[in-house]
This record gives C-alpha cells, structure tokens and sequence, in this order.
C-alpha cells in the first residue's frame, strides 16, 4: 500500500504550472469517438481515471494510447457498442460515452456507473437528455440505448455538468439541431464545445446556460491542448494557505477561481491574479481569519470540489466559518480526518460549523475521495508533526503526482510503499 508522509511547518515557495484538467480531458475523450480521423491531445494529465477512460475507448475498438502527457485517439476502426460493467464502475464519469457512443453507433449498452463516495449519483437526467433526442431508453439490469438521435429540445431539472456533456456529444452526432437550456456553466464544458468546434463541430452557448447544437456535421481528426486544472490550483493554493509562503500557479485562467481567490483573500491572504499566474502569499505568523458562509454552488458559484481543500485552510484560522455543500450529499468525509489532526469542525446533513484552531497536528488519516485527499494533504502542510495519509488511489484520480508539485514548491513529502 501507497502512503504519504508530510511533514509540517515548511513554508511553501515557488512556481509551478497546473497540469491539464480532469474534467476537461474525460469528456474530451468521450468525445474523440465522433471523430473520423486520428485526434492528439496535449496537455493530458496521467491520472488512473485517463487510463480508465483510454481502456474503454480501446474496449471499443479505437486505438488509445498515452505517452507523457499526449495522449493519441485513433477512433477510425471503432465498432463496439457496449462498456462493461468492471469499466462502468472503474470510473464515476464514464457515463459520459453514452451520447457519443449513440451518436457514433446508434446503440450503446452500459451499466450504472455504481456508487459513488459522494453519495448518491444519479443518472436520470443524462437518460433525459438522450430520450429528449429521439432515442430509446430501456432499463434492465443496465442501459440499453438505441437509435440514430435527431435534434431536439432538451431542458436541464439541474444544471448538471454530465447531463450537459453528454447531451452536447450526442446531439454534434444527431441530425438537425438542438437547444440545451439550464444547461451547466462549468468552464471545462467551454473546452469541450472548443474542441468539438475545433474538429468541425457547430456548438455555441458555452459558458451561458443555453447550449446549441446544429447536429449532422461530420468531426475530422486533430490536434487539441486540454485546459489547467481548476481544481488542483485551489488545492495548491490552499496548501499553501495552510503552510504560509508564497506561490505562483501559471496554466490556469485566474477567472475560474475568482470565488475561491475571493475566500483566500478575505482569509487574509494577499492574491494576485494576473492573465499569466495567479499568486497567492500568506504570511506564516499571521493567522488566517474565519470567512462568512461558504456555500457550494454550479459555477460562477463556488466549487464544491474546492470545498474541503479549502476547508483544510480555515480549520486553522481565527474564528468561525460555516459551510453549506448544497452540491452533494456526502461530502464531508474528510471532517473525520481533519478532527483527528485537531481540527474542530461539526457536521448536520449539508452543513459543517469550522471552529477555527490555532494549529492542527499530525496524524494517520485516511483519503476517502478524491478532494478530500486533497485537502488532508494540504491541512498536513500547515500542521505540526508528521502526518501519514493513505487512500492514495483516491487522490491519483485527479491529482498527477500531488506529492511532487508539493515538492517543487518545497514541502516536506514523500510517497512510500508500506506493508
Ligand atoms: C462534475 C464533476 C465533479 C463536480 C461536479 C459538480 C466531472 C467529471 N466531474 O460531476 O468533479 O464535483 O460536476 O460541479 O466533470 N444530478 C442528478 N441527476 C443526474 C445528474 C446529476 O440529480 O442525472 C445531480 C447530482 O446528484 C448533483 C448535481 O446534479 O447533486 C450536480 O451533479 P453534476 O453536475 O451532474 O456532477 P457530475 O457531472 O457528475
């Protein structure tokens, strides 16, 4: 078994550029199923969820390869229909072949994506939006699609960010086009429309919460470069909350973290946000200040994958600071482990009271989802002693290496193997 040791008190320092972003480059690759020629992709992190998803273009006949961070699609000979319930459940996202893969073949057998550590994950609105474009959708021990989809209108009950994707993927494939509205607002959603448009897709809206699709186009191959990770930025930034010192993230757009840089700031960092890096400095002997109600929303709102990371930061902070994940059912799974490092924090359903401490202390605590592995590596940063973290498997889903970009900006961590 993989563990992290992270030793406390060191201030963070330096530069570091945010590898690509995982929920772009998932329905990315999802969508290099509507291509007719070999498409390149740059930029792709090498997380275990990428491999999960070259495994089932791979399953279904493309040939999908990853080398460094390039990663080649080659879906000509694709011809399979279905995904196995073993790759269903490998990753939570790969429901999102499903509009692809009924656009491509007009058939698609897969099986829920299964429980998810969030909670509960449903699926009926991504089935919504599939029926919406003319299609079948039978549930039987698994999902059985089938039909050519035709354009259509689809309305969102949620701004759900999957439903929005697979609606757009399989609606470029569909004939006539298509009007999302409450569609999600989510910047990865505005790189997955560049790319499809980049291949000679028509899709607009992007970014708003109306999307529309013409549908009918035929996608050649390309070349593409995936956008920064969002996410990993926060995480950084809030270890370095945590810790003190100062560091510079170039590779993301500073505008899809303005509510998280907004709660740093109020936290009494200094941030500093430029087009080319986002900066972020705390001084160590200053302690961070409690913030009004964080409450997760869909984007512009804040994240609620920045949630515990930023939690982390604010378990050690002046003061009081209250917490509503309006998102997800069950993601406060990193409390307990942050309450065995000192922290002081009560949980109620979708609420959690942050009573700041003076300082968390080391412990052997546990990731339990991906984020939350995020935010125990950052809260171990700031705290005194030793902290050993396992449940790495959760924190490799997302994040490439998280202890060597903590290293380059020169915490004290390491990855060893135990029995
Ligand atoms: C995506 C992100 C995830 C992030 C989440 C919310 C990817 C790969 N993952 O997940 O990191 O935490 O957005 O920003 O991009 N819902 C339904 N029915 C559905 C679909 C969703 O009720 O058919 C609900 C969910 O239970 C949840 C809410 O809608 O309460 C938002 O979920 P959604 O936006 O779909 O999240 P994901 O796309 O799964």
């Amino acid at each position: 078994m993989s563990v992290m040791y992270l030793r406390g008190g060191r201030p963070l320092e330096g530069e570091l550029t945010v590898h690509g972003a995982k929920n772009s480059v998932l329905p990315i690759l999802a969508a290099c199923l509507l291509a007719r020629g070999p498409v390149t992709l740059r930029n792709c992190p090498r997380l275990t969820d990428v491999t999960a998803a070259l495994a089932i273009l791979r399953r279904l006949g493309c040939r999908a390869e990853q080398e460094g961070h390039t990663v080649l699609v080659d879906p000509t000979g694709a011809s399979g229909c279905s995904i196995s319930e073993e790759q269903m459940r490998a990753m939570r996202s790969s429901i999102i072949f499903l509009g692809p893969l009924l656009a491509r073949m007009g058939e698609a057998h897969l099986t829920y994506p299964g429980g998810c550590e969030l909670g509960p994950r449903p699926i009926d609105l991504h089935l919504g939006a599939i029926r919406a474009l003319g299609c079948e959708v039978r549930e039987d021990r698994g999902i059985h699609c089938q039909g050519q989809p035709r354009g259509g209108e689809i309305q969102l009950a949620l701004p759900s960010v999957g439903a929005t994707e697979n609606a757009m993927l399989c609606a470029v494939g569909a004939d006539g086009p298509t009007t999302i509205t409450n569609a999600a607002r989510e910047p990865e959603i505005g790189d997955l429309q560049s790319f499809l448009n980049h291949l000679g897709a028509k899709v607009q809206g992007a970014g708003s919460s109306t999307v529309t699709v013409e549908g009918g186009r035929t996608l050649s191959g390309g070349e593409y470069t995936v956008m920064g990770d969002r996410i990993v930025a926060a995480t950084l930034l809030s270890a370095a909350a945590c810790a003190g010192g100062r560091v510079r993230l170039s590779g993301v757009d500073w505008r899809h973290l303005a509510t998280v840089l907004s709660v740093f700031h109020q936290a009494g960092c200094r941030v500093e946000s430029r087009m080319e890096y986002v900066e972020l400095e705390r001084t160590r002997d200053l302690p961070l200040k409690g913030v009004p109600t964080i409450r997760t929303a869909p984007y512009p709102g804040f994240p609620t994958d920045a949630q515990a990371p930023v939690m982390a930061a604010l378990a050690a902070a002046q003061g009081c600071t209250l917490f509503v994940e309006t998102m997800f059912d069950s993601r406060y799974r990193h409390v307990p482990e942050l309450i065995r490092m000192g922290a002081d924090i009560t949980t109620e359903g979708r609420v959690a009271l942050v009573r700041g401490v003076e300082r968390l202390h080391g412990a052997r605590v546990e990731a339990s989802d991906l984020r939350g592995g995020g935010a125990l590596a950052a809260a171990a940063l700031g705290a005194e002693g030793t902290t050993v973290l396992s449940g790495l498997n959760h924190i490799d889903r997302g994040y490439e290496g998280l202890e060597g970009m903590l290293q380059a900006l020169g915490a004290d961590v390491e990855r060893r193997e135990e029995a």
